[in-house]
């Protein structure tokens, strides 16, 4: 967007052109906002356009136009679609690319079953459709919602959308009252090349794939659009059910067919590695004719039980993998290598590539990984790419699969320029200057500057903002490295995020009237950052950002001590065994290494013990205790303790901390456990698992299962139908609680 002159400076005659040019730019701006795919302007230069028209007409009142875009209704809503929870959460799947990958993952079913490797044991395989996924919620047979995956969790509503395409039907018969039917909505390579042909005769925009057109023709504001665009959809999955769709997975897929769904014709049936990997091959072959695009083929097991006993990872099932097609590559020059400076001041080499075309896709940047893979050394040391390295100006083969970062898989040294050196991989931060440290052990070479280093302050406030932390709504990337930089508004610890409103009240030129901020995005973002103030305690954890500390060690942690409180004592209080294990692990590696030299066998409890010998018994408790927690290594353990013992680190929490008001997590436990010692008795029919499951699941918890209530019982789960046994607990004061609860409880909801 040009940069327009200072309001003070128009004449009277420049004011009423610049009028009739915001009035037009404005209208065009919503039109886009609401009828198009895409915004064609950000909010911020929505809001700056808009408050410039207000100074115009401040100046010049009589100026002011019948069709004014300041008398159009406020601001443009912030969000585009609502949200709305997926009852269940909406899952990934784990990835493999290998034959051996496949036979490891039934070894693992297996294992984690009991079942013998030579009994049969079934899978469905069907082609992995490249496209979105959608939830949809059909009540007493009728479609009530359509919700995007969001982050799992949480989804976008796209109810309107989903009503107007013709593969979803609206309305079902003989369906159980509640049942989410999950699938990919896509689009067929035939309309995509038919759409892109339309889109650019109404000089539209066009879109890069099918994928993408997908996703840009369900996210319209406005149901018609989605109505006049082709897309279809698969259905290969479920959320909730109020009564089970079949016993197994394909006759699952086999009862939404009949239920007026489409599902994916090459769905098959087979037993054991081998016919998987036959069936992928029939899939691979026929991939190129099948109109629509695919990235892989996914394995589920089949029995819907075994389903349920194998049960879930933090993001992912155990029961599914998705195989997918070999990657697509291309060869190129490489131009430039960068150092990026991320959150955990990791040192991250990056590629910048002549652009080349990878699978549809204009590549130029790759990740090199870290300075062992650019010097050709893999994770062990061993030589990788027949131990060749790369050199800016080589020829380089790059591959992408599916969504992940393009990767370097070649090089060819026949090419080589004659002038090209090694690369000097950086000892210094290219960012702070502080010494960049490789630690023993680790790939990585890290920044030492902690948070003076602004590449790691500005990544952990990225990090601090996104979704799964505090998300901010109107406070991204964008604007979080704006306000790092900003000499009136500095951001630059987290706390300063809460601060911001009373210092822009102190400060003579105040945010809305800068370039780029309105009245009602300074409003907004406020407003934003106060509903914030309150926090779950894990949230707040994951949101600091510690290395190695992830939304699942978060809640483990948070679940363990209740509050922040607790946490913070416990980590203080571990810290001289923290510093221990490290020092203890240190002198083990150098007693192993003398050992060597010497020709002799290392003696190691020796020096461990030395080193133990100097910390006192809370610390050694507060550490035990800490490292006791199910999900809790040494590894984060350490990396949580020392980085409440840096000052400046530390100096940032507490301030943050004092904004907030922290929601402690549920009853902590004993060994991370909320059920461990104690006896539950399961009654009545229960909804979302088999007696068997319940029982299992309880007692993997820790938990003695009972089949009678007496005035041992701690707990009691009743689902509907319960009778006497829930009357009994009622009397004898047993806590009651129904199966939601329950696995609320256990975190299995
Ligand atoms: S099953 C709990 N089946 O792939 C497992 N997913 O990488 C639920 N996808 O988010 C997914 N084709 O959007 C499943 N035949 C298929 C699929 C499929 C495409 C997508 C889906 C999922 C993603 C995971």
């Amino acid at each position: 967007m040009h940069d327009a002159r200072k309001v003070s400076t128009l004449t009277e005659d420049e004011a009423q052109a610049e009028l009739a040019r915001l009035a037009d730019i404005l209208l065009r701006a919503d039109t886009a906002y609401h009828g198009e795919d895409a915004p064609q302007m950000s909010d911020a230069d929505y809001d700056r356009l808009k408050s410039r028209n207000s100074e115009v007409e401040a100046r010049f009142p009589h100026l002011k136009r019948a069709d004014s875009p300041s008398e159009t209704v406020g601001a443009l809503p912030s969000e585009r679609f609502g949200k709305v929870p997926h009852a269940k959460r909406m899952m990934s799947l784990s990835n493999a690319f290998e034959t051996t990958d496949i036979v490891e993952f039934d070894q693992r079913v297996r294992k984690y079953l009991g079942v013998p490797p030579d009994s049969p044991l079934l899978y469905t395989a069907e082609p992995k459709i490249d496209g979105l996924s959608l939830s949809l919620r059909y009540e007493d047979g009728v479609l009530v919602q359509a919700a995007t995956r969001g982050d799992g969790a949480v989804g976008e509503n796209v109810t309107a959308n989903a009503k107007v395409i013709k593969d979803i039907p609206q309305r079902l018969k003989a369906a159980p009252d509640i049942l989410e039917v999950r699938g990919e909505v896509y689009m067929n390579h035939a309309d995509f090349t038919a759409l892109n042909a339309r889109q650019s005769e109404a000089g539209a925009k066009t879109f890069a794939n099918p994928r993408n057109a997908a996703a840009g023709s369900l996210r319209q504001l406005d149901a018609e659009v989605t109505r006049s665009r082709p897309l279809k959809f698969f259905a290969y999955a479920w959320g909730e059910v109020s009564a089970p769709l079949a016993d197994t997975q394909f006759g699952a897929i086999t009862k939404l067919e009949s239920l007026g769904f489409s599902t994916n014709p090459l769905t098959a049936l087979c037993n054991g590695p081998d016919d998987l990997m036959a069936h992928y091959a029939k899939i691979e072959q026929q991939r190129a004719g099948l109109g629509y695009d695919i990235d892989g083929v996914v394995y589920k097991v089949d029995d819907l039980d075994l389903q349920r006993r194998l049960g879930y990872r933090s993001t992912t099932p155990r029961w599914a993998i998705a195989h997918k097609f070999p990657a697509e590559l291309a060869w190129t020059r490489l131009e430039a290598i960068e150092i990026n400076v991320g959150r955990t001041g990791a040192l991250s080499p990056v590629a910048r590539l002549a652009p080349v075309t990878v699978g549809g896709v204009v590549v130029s940047n790759a990740t090199l990984h870290n300075e062992d893979y650019i010097a050709g050394r893999g994770g062990d040391g061993d030589p990788i790419r027949g131990g060749k390295d790369i050199r800016v100006g080589d020829w380089v083969q790059v591959y992408r699969a599916g969504d992940v970062i393009p990767k370097i898989a070649d090089v060819d040294p026949s090419k080589r320029p004659d002038d090209a050196e090694p690369f000097d991989f950086p000892r210094i931060c290219p960012e702070c200057g502080s010494d960049a440290i490789r630690e023993e052990g680790d790939a990585v070479r890290r920044c030492s500057g902690g948070l003076v280093c602004p590449a790691q302050a500005v990544e952990k406030l990225k990090h601090f903002v996104s979704r799964a932390a505090f998300d901010i709504e109107g406070l991204g990337t964008k604007q979080v490295e704006m306000f790092y930089a900003d000499d009136q508004l500095p951001v630059q610890t987290p706390a300063d995020i809460f601060t911001l409103e009373a210092r822009d009240k102190a400060n003579l030129t105040k945010l809305s009237n800068r370039e780029g901020w309105g009245e009602v995005s300074a409003r907004n973002l406020f407003a934003a950052i106060d509903q914030r103030r309150t926090v779950p305690l894990a949230r707040l954890i994951f949101a600091l950002g510690i290395r190695h500390v992830g939304e699942v060690a978060a809640r483990d942690l948070a679940r363990h001590f209740g509050s922040w409180q607790a946490l913070v004592d416990a980590a203080d209080a571990a810290a001289p065994a923290a510093v221990c294990q490290l020092e203890a692990d240190a002198a083990e590696t150098e007693e192993r290494q003398l050992a060597v030299d010497e020709g002799r066998r290392a003696r190691i409890k020796p020096v461990r013990d030395a080193v133990w010998a100097g910390v006192d018994g809370p610390a050694i408790a507060a550490w035990r205790d800490l490292i006791g927690i199910d999900g809790i290594g040494s590894t984060v353990a350490i990396s949580l303790v020392t980085s409440f013992q840096q000052k400046a680190e530390r100096e940032s929490i507490d301030r943050l901390v004092a904004e907030l008001t922290i929601q402690d997590a549920a009853a902590p436990a004993t060994g991370g456990s909320p059920v461990a010692g104690k006896t539950v008795v399961f009654t009545g029919t229960l909804e979302k698992m088999t007696r068997a499951e319940a029982k299992a699941r309880a007692e993997a918890l820790g938990a003695k299962v009972s089949g009678s209530v007496s005035a041992r019982t701690d707990i009691l789960v009743a689902g509907p139908g319960a009778g006497s046994k829930a009357s009994k607990a009622a009397e004898l004061g047993v806590k009651t609680m129904d199966e939601d609860a329950w696995l609320a409880m256990i975190g299995g909801a």
